[in-house]
């Protein structure tokens, strides 16, 4: 049974495969990586194609980035030049994109940045990096679901006249006030709940059938972006470009080229989710060519929609207009510009029904977040268990769909529980500083990779190494630096508490560590 679970444990019987100085630095040798690349994927089925690969990419790229914080960035730091922010938060996610592109070629396993690391930089860095993208995957999957629920409240108001309590839709730590004037302190946030218990079940059903859901909503939420941008355009008016970068407002990252600054590092949710891509590797059919298309060519697609829906949110309307909009109001308010003026002087959208029809992609698109969030969390821990760091029930196997249900079972909970008790102001940023973490790394690893093993064959080349892998750590780092000094101490105590069960657990458990010695 445990050899079944552990594929290079029968290939490779007990011989000495990990070198390494010091145990804390053991690293897992190319060779057994190798083996499980092209093994039978520990149990997991190989059922994705390019284009299913690429769709996954875009279901996890397309969320409240674009949708939610387009508006308030343009409206608070960038004004229109919020397209010069997406085109530069894109530059820095390519070239993290071009480096897991490369190792997602060369090392096509589950597990994605936290595997690349494990063979290049060793044990101990594989741990945190592992640990880290629980803040991307899981955490980021309770912001989408707490912003989910928002949308959810605001379809059933608007347009069935149904208001939930906020005793049910909001944390414990917030408030809302009611028809009455009361102030309602929250509970629990139900919506929240449910969603990620859903995409749950649908994860678990099977990697092909979430691939079909995931696909059916990306094309979904793709057509109502392209609908918005096709009937957007002719309604341009070029008079609210003429402050294209509006002056600063005396304040660093208030308008002016630092506000463009500021504004990449905000919209850069919006890319998050590129790299989940890599950690399907063992359900790719051909992972060495379609990982390194599934990532860059999603980026890529994702990099052109952003711009264009920028360009045409903030054309339609004036981009002070969006200032103190909430959620999907950005998008509500660039949709009532898209009309004509009636006898009194008010625009009279031309496509009321486009609201409605967003607000459905939108609540479909957040799914796909979701989803493909908690099935790359699922897959990273399904890596670190079949290494003995982190116990078995997270790389178990089900019988029948061949998925890791126990550990897709466990993080259901796990992130129903931040869905629930905690506000979004509060998980999203401790999102964006993981993810960057995570691909500050990856670039690293690159580097270092290259250094090591500069004959190992790999399916994509990250082009003109050292330049873009550096570049790569510098942006990333850039962007960190511009987040808030309470994400960095969430972000050092969830490492604290990695640290623990690392020292506590994982080296006592690891198999490199026990073949080591
Ligand atoms: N990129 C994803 C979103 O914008 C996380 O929702």
């Amino acid at each position: 049974m445990i050899l079944l679970n552990f594929p290079y444990t029968c290939r490779f019987s007990t011989t000495n495969y990990y070198k390494s100085m010091s145990n804390l630095w053991v690293k897992k040798p190319m060779k057994v990586l190798m083996a499980e690349a092209e093994g039978e994927a520990g149990g997991l089925k190989r059922t994705l194609g390019a284009t299913s690969l690429v769709a996954l990419g875009i279901g996890a790229i397309i969320g409240a980035g674009l949708f939610s914080i387009t508006g308030l960035a343009a409206a608070n730091n960038a004004g229109p030049a919020v397209t010069i922010s997406f085109i530069i938060a894109a530059i820095g996610c390519a070239f993290a994109g071009l480096c897991y592109a490369e190792f997602a070629s060369m090392i096509p396993v589950a597990g994605s940045a936290y595997t690349y690391s494990y063979a290049t930089m060793g044990e101990f860095i594989a741990w945190i990096i592992g640990w880290d993208l629980v803040l991307e995957y899981a955490v980021g999957a309770a912001t989408v679901s707490i912003s989910w629920s928002r949308y959810l409240q605001k379809l059933l108001g608007d347009y069935f006249g149904i208001h939930l309590d906020p005793k049910i839709t909001l944390s414990p730590f917030e408030t809302a006030t009611n028809a009455a004037g009361e102030t309602i302190s929250g509970i629990i946030n139900l919506p929240a709940v449910f969603i990620v218990v859903l995409m749950s079940l649908v994860l678990i059903r099977g990697t092909r059938e979430s691939a079909f859901v995931n696909g059916l909503i990306v094309a979904l939420k793709v057509a109502v972006v392209l609908i918005f941008i096709g009937l957007g355009w002719s309604y341009i008016d070029t008079a609210n470009y003429s402050d294209y970068i509006p002056d600063n407002r005396g304040t660093w990252g208030e308008m002016g080229w630092s506000g463009v600054l500021r504004a990449a590092g905000i919209i850069f949710f919006a890319y998050i989710g590129f790299d989940a891509v890599s950690t399907a590797a063992q359900e790719a059919k051909n992972p060495k060519r379609d990982m390194p298309i599934g990532i860059l060519v999603s980026l890529f697609i994702c990099t052109i929609l952003y711009i264009l829906f920028a360009h045409v949110m903030t054309g339609v309307a004036n981009y002070q207009s969006f200032a103190g909009q909430d959620g999907i109001a950005p998008v509500a308010v660039a949709i009532d510009h898209i009309g004509h003026t009636g006898p009194d002087g008010t625009i009279i959208p031309d496509f009321p029904w486009l609201n409605k029809a967003i607000i459905i992609a939108i609540l479909a698109g957040y799914a796909s977040v979701i989803m493909v969030m908690l099935l790359g969390q699922s897959r990273v821990f399904f890596s670190m268990s079949k290494d003995g760091l982190l116990p078995r029930v997270f790389s178990q196997v089900h019988g029948k769909f061949r998925t890791p249900a126990k550990s897709n079972l466990l993080f259901m909970l796990f992130v129903s529980l931040f869905a629930a008790f905690v506000p979004a102001s509060v998980v999203g940023e401790m999102t964006s500083i993981g993810t960057l973490f995570a691909f500050a790394l990856v670039c690293l690893g690159v580097l270092v990779m290259r250094y090591r093993m500069p004959d190992l064959p790999r399916a994509f080349r990250t082009p003109f190494v050292p330049v873009i892998p550096i570049l790569g750590i510098l942006a990333c780092l850039l962007m960190m630096l511009s987040l808030p000094l309470d994400t960095w101490i969430r972000l050092i105590i969830w490492l604290a508490i990695g640290l623990a069960v690392y020292f506590g657990y994982s080296s006592k458990n690891s198999r490199a560590q026990k073949e080591n010695t």
